[in-house]
Formats: structure tokens, C-alpha cells, sequence
């Protein structure tokens, strides 16, 4: 049975690349014959609604799934137009092409390969070791240091709140409801883990600049606080906490102390080395027990990979849970998740091994290099006002206009673009991209600043995870419908 030929379906004389138009999406699939029979509407794949499709009875030709799938695959936002939100650093193809193919070559190498088995195999072994002491070094681990790979950011941040929890049961035995403290510009992972693991956040307000003060977070401490937050940087605003000093609250009260450097991570500490001056914030800082970084963020690495470094074996420890009550004995994984893929490893491997420390640095140079003409275009444009913040992510606020209508003009013109609600702002990640398409970005930004003051605008989203489209997920709308039901409970 080649191309072209339905797996299964049996019937000489059917069209081999169709099926029946399902009436219900909760319904099963007829049976293609009777229907057939009962002249019902019979109709490709590639003509299917748009709308979820029925689990098809008999597997549809492979021609059909190929064509259907490039057919939706080219209605996505182009890497161009999805340079600053979607598509920035792993799609990317401005910069680093050959390290960038060498990671895909090593993801293909690995790609069926369950990073749960890496004990079975002393080749993934040593790609994975490799990996952690490669960045346990990147941030100063020394040789106390230790590391883990995770799935990605939100999954280091749980592993650290709930190594952070483990460390309060035995560290500070008297307290019964532990809370940690963080600025209300914490990523919003650190919601989501307190609420999964019995925690309570206690967010404090950022100062008049949009950063947190220090002695703010400190008047926060009460008897239940186990630990603090900070971050290197934000994702909302891009600007870097002070960490030594929030660290050194932390240290002095007893406290654990996590950093979150899920975006900066991998560019800080060779913006650094570039002659930018930052803050320190990594494991070489007392105080700091535990910082996250991704690796499919600046790592340049395809998801999902991130990494979540200890100050030592003596905070890692509460980290590992072997459980081994079940007939096949004990249980470790490095991570949260069971099986997951070691892919973003191998190529992480690749991608560490192939830039090395003096290509990470000429990235982050780049990456200012893009953000710098940025700003400088951008302050250009009447209206727009660029922060002055922190690598490596850019906000830009309107003065005396509506930015939620340049995200959404912008959107008309294709672009996608990420925004803060608080204050109203829009978002942009920064990859070292071309002249060329900073400028047509620049153009465009110009023409839809224009469109809004001859009054033919129309607004867009500012939200991160809940933006609407012209075609939502289902799953998106239940959920969203779900939590509005429950909101008035209490939720
Ligand atoms: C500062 C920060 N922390 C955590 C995360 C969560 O990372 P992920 O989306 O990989 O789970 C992000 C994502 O952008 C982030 O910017």
C-alpha cells in the first residue's frame, strides 16, 4: 500500500484520499462503506472543516496528512513577523547558522531517545554530565556546584520551590504554613508552584522605577516565610533585581533564596564579560541557594530544555525523591517529568561545545547591538517611548497613545507582539537580527503610529498566554470559561 492509498479502508471503488465529514466533533466516525452507502457527505482530509476533526476511523493517506499539515503549517506567523514573541531565538536563522545546525543534527541523532534511560546508556550519560558542569560553570558553581536538566522554566521553578519546601520541613520544622516572598514582577510560574505545592506567594509591590526594593521585600518576612524570590531579569519589565542585596537578606534571615534567570540566563553572564555592566546574580553570590536558567531561551537550544543549578549537594538534596514502593523498585528521575526527551540535551551539548564561552559572548553583544538600534529607531517614532532596561528583552510604552492599538495595527500588518497590562506596554525579545528587518519593523511601527492618529485603529492584546486570535483553541475557551465560573466561589 503506497501513497495515496487509505491504510485500511478496503473499498475498490472510494476516492483513496477521503473520509466522512464527521456532523459532531463528539461523534464517531461512520463507517466509511455504509455511509458510502447511504450516500452521505463524503469528504477529504484536505477539505475537512475547520473545526477539531473526528478520530478517524481508517488512517488517512500520508499524502493527505503531509499536504493538510504544510497547508496549516504555512498559515503560521512567519519568522520575520514572529521575531520578537514566538519565533525569537529558535527560529531564528539571522545569526549562528552553523552551531544552530549542529544543534538540529544532534536533536535528529537522539530524537526517539527517553532521557529516563540515560543510566542504560553511558554515551547519553556523559552528554548529559557534560552539559551540567558545563553550566554549573557558566554561573559560577565552582566545585560545590551542582545541576539538573528540566523541561523547561516553569518546571525548574517548581523544582525549586519544592526543594525549597522539602529544605523548610527539616530547616524550620515550627513553621506549618510556609509562604515565600517575591516582587510582583516574579514570573508567573512562581503563582502556579506555590498553588501546586501547598505554598503561599506573598507578591510585593515593585518601586516607582518598576523595580522592587529590596527593604520592601524584607517587610514582607513574617514568622511562615521559608524563602525569597528574585529575578535576573524579570520577564515583564527586563530589568534585573538586586540580587546581592535581597540575597544577603535572605542569608542573614535564614531564609532559602532562588533567582530566576529562566530568560537571561545564558546572556548575562557573557553580557557581562562583554563589558556590560549588570548586577551579579548568580551562584557565586552567598545567599543565593538555587537559580533557574533555560536553555531554550539564550542557550539557543530547541525546547524543552532548561537547567536548575544548587549552590551545593546540601540544597540539591531536597530536590531528589526516590520513591520505591512498587514492584519495580526505586525511582529517580533528574527532573519532575518520568520520560522525557533527551533531544534538547544532545543538542544543548552541540550548541555549549560549539559556540563556547567567546561565541556566547559575541551573541550577547549582538543581541545589544540589535536592542541599542532598536531603542534608537524606536525613540524616533512620536509617541513611542523605549524603557531603558536591562538586557535582553525591550518595553515600550505609548506617551501619548494607546500601545494596546500599535499591538494590535501591527498585528494587521502581521506582526506579533507580546504586551504588559501593568502598566500598558508592549514586548519584545531580542535576537541579533539584520539591519533588514529592523528596519521593516521600524517602517511599520511608523505607518501604524500614523494609522492611530488619523483615528483608523483597532486595539489588540496586551496579555500573555490568553491573546485572542480568529480561531482559539477549544481547550483555551473551556478553561477560560471554567475559570470565570469558579472565580465568584473563591477560586
Ligand atoms: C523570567 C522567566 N521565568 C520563567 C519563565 C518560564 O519559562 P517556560 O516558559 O520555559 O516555562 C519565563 C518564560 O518566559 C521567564 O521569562
Amino acid at each position: 500500500m503506497g501513497d495515496g492509498t487509505r491504510i485500511g479502508a478496503g473499498a475498490k471503488n472510494e476516492n483513496a484520499s477521503s473520509r466522512v465529514k464527521c456532523p459532531q466533533m463528539h461523534h464517531n466516525p461512520f463507517d466509511l462503506l455504509s455511509a458510502a452507502r447511504a450516500g452521505k457527505d463524503v469528504v477529504s482530509l484536505l477539505n475537512q472543516p475547520h473545526q477539531d476533526q473526528c478520530f478517524p476511523k481508517y488512517g488517512f493517506a500520508p499524502a493527505d496528512i503531509s499536504a493538510r499539515l504544510s497547508e496549516l503549517r504555512a498559515t503560521l506567523t512567519s519568522e520575520l513577523h514572529g521575531a520578537f514573541s514566538m519565533h525569537c531565538l529558535a527560529d531564528s536563522d539571522h545569526f549562528m547558522p552553523e552551531s544552530r545546525r549542529l544543534g538540529d543534527e544532534a536533536f535528529d541523532a537522539f530524537r526517539r531517545f527517553n532521557a529516563i534511560f540515560t543510566g542504560l546508556e553511558p554515551a547519553a550519560a556523559q552528554i548529559e554530565d557534560d552539559v551540567m558542569a558545563m553550566c554549573t560553570e557558566i554561573f559560577n558553581g565552582g566545585s560545590a556546584g551542582r545541576c539538573n536538566i528540566t523541561g523547561g522554566g516553569t518546571e525548574s521553578i517548581y523544582c525549586a520551590m519544592l526543594a525549597m519546601r522539602e529544605w523548610a520541613k527539616s530547616t524550620l520544622p515550627h513553621i506549618c504554613e510556609p509562604e515565600f516572598v517575591a516582587p510582583y514582577t516574579a514570573h508567573i510560574a512562581f503563582s502556579r508552584a506555590a498553588h501546586n505545592f501547598g505554598l503561599k506567594i506573598k507578591r510585593v509591590p515593585v518601586g516607582p522605577d518598576w523595580r522592587i526594593l529590596p527593604a520592601d521585600l524584607e517587610a514582607a518576612i513574617n514568622k511562615q516565610t521559608i524563602g525569597l524570590v528574585a529575578s535576573a531579569p524579570n520577564w515583564p519589565y527586563g530589568i534585573v533585581d538586586p540580587i546581592p542585596e535581597i540575597a544577603a537578606i535572605a542569608h542573614r534571615r535564614g531564609l532559602w533564596m532562588h533567582v530566576d534567570a529562566c530568560v537571561g540566563g545564558y546572556v548575562l553572564p557573557f553580557a557581562k564579560k562583554a563589558g556590560f555592566s549588570l548586577p551579579d546574580f548568580d551562584l557565586s553570590v552567598p545567599g543565593v541557594c538555587s537559580l533557574s536558567a533555560d536553555l531554550h531561551k539564550y542557550g539557543y537550544v530547541p525546547k524543552p530544555c532548561s537547567t536548575i543549578l544548587w549552590q551545593s549537594e546540601s540544597y540539591q538534596q531536597f530536590h531528589y525523591y526516590i520513591p520505591d514502593d512498587w514492584p519495580d523498585g526505586a525511582y529517580l528521575s533528574q527532573s519532575l517529568m518520568g520520560s522525557r526527551p533527551f533531544a534538547p540535551t544532545a543538542a544543548a551539548w552541540a550548541i555549549l561545545n560549539a559556540l563556547g564561552q567567546d561565541g556566547f559572548v559575541s551573541q550577547a553583544r549582538a543581541i545589544m547591538a540589535t536592542k541599542e538600534a532598536l531603542v534608537e529607531g524606536i525613540s524616533k517614532i512620536e509617541g513611542l517611548e523605549p524603557w531603558r532596561n536591562d538586557l535582553p528583552l525591550l518595553i515600550v510604552s505609548g506617551r501619548d497613545l494607546d500601545i494596546s492599538h500599535v499591538v494590535g495595527g501591527m498585528r494587521r500588518k502581521s506582526w506579533v507582539f507580546l504586551g504588559n497590562e501593568q502598566p500598558p506596554s508592549m514586548h519584545l525579545t531580542i535576537d541579533p537580527l539584520s539591519d533588514q528587518v529592523i528596519k521593516s519593523l521600524l517602517i511599520d511601527l511608523s505607518s501604524v503610529v500614523a494609522e492611530i492618529r488619523a483615528g483608523q485603529s483597532v486595539a489588540g492584546d496586551l496579555q500573555y498566554g490568553l491573546a485572542k486570535t480568529r480561531r482559539t483553541a477549544r481547550w483555551i475557551e473551556q478553561a477560560r470559561g471554567i475559570a470565570l465560573r469558579a472565580k465568584p466561589r473563591g477560586y
